[in-house]
């Protein structure tokens, strides 16, 4: 039967997803992440044990699907994917993507079934995006920075100026950085020139504590001085300070500009897919 899920269900929870996850690793802290951090309408399909289970969120999508491997091909994937839909209620539903907390930014082209099953339920295949994989342990990423800029830290001070530049080049990241100003120490980096700012990076938005970098942005007018490379190096930094042999640059495009800077390469393909529902 289909129910909502409890707080007690968590280990239980956990376990599902590790079995049912070919290709993420999924942790207490991630699961908690994921689901309690980004609350919507959580099902489980329970049968004593708990075989199933669907996240999704109001913003507009299924961020999370599994059945027990021993269970699959019963329907039980179908009817946790209708009753969330039910009360999403949302015009269009995006498949797993569910920025600005993900897990991944679309269906992992090797996971078969669940391209398979999106596609019977009318999700369609818009795009594909990439996460990139940069290799840490060893490496030296120091470079000095462009004369005539500075490059540093964000503080909280930095607030105000941070919010006014995203509003006016990159207003849909503005929720991600809101969480790098909020961790302690902040994970976000800045350019300047003088008082004016002019780019970001930062990591730990999302899936914190893997190695997870990203949003940065420089504006328009300042592209090609030298200054995204500078602030990414500042991020892979970080990241070596924290222990971590490597690092996902995830939700790639054009993944030209970050093989260049940091020898990244391309590690995970996704589909991304939408379902219109009228
Ligand atoms: C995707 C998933 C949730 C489907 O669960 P399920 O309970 O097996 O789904 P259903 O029984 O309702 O299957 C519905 C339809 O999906 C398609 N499908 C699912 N698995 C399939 C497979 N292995 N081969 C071909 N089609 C498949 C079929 O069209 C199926 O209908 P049919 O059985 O009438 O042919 C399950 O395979 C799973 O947990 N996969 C791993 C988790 C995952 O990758 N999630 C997405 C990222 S979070």
């Amino acid at each position: 039967m289909i129910r909502a899920l409890r707080e007690q269900d968590d280990p239980a929870l956990l376990e599902l997803l590790q079995r049912s996850l070919r290709f993420d690793t999924l942790t207490a802290p991630l699961l908690h992440e994921k689901v309690r951090e980004d609350p919507g309408t959580s099902l489980v399909w329970d049968e004593g044990a708990l075989l199933g289970f669907c996240h999704g969120v109001a913003r507009g999508s299924i961020k999370l699907i599994a059945v027990h491997p021993e269970h699959r091909r019963r329907g039980i994937g179908s009817e946790l994917l209708q009753a969330v839909e039910r009360s999403l209620r949302a015009r269009k539903l995006r498949a797993i993507e569910s920025v600005p907390n993900y897990l991944v930014p679309g269906l992992d082209v090797r996971s078969t079934e669940a391209v398979l099953f999106f596609e019977k339920h009318g999700y369609e295949k818009f795009g594909e995006c990439y996460n990139l994989c940069c290799e840490l342990a060893g490496r030296d990423f120091a470079r000095p920075t462009p004369a005539g800029f500075e490059v540093r830290r964000a503080t909280a001070e930095d607030r105000p100026v941070v919010l006014e530049f995203l509003q006016q080049h990159f207003a849909p990241w503005q929720a991600e950085v809101e969480v790098m100003l909020g961790n302690r120490p902040i994970s976000l980096h800045l350019a300047f020139s003088g008082p004016e700012l002019l780019g970001f990076a930062g990591y730990d938005a999302n899936n914190r504590g893997t190695g997870w970098f990203g949003p940065m942005g420089t504006s328009p007018e300042h592209r090609g001085a030298g200054l995204g490379g500078v602030l990414l190096s500042r991020c892979l930094q970080d990241f070596q300070a924290q222990g971590l042999e490597r690092c996902t640059i995830p939700w790639v495009g054009p993944f030209r500009f970050y093989a260049r800077a940091c020898g990244a390469f391309i590690e995970r393909v996704f589909w991304r897919y939408e379902k219109n529902l009228g």
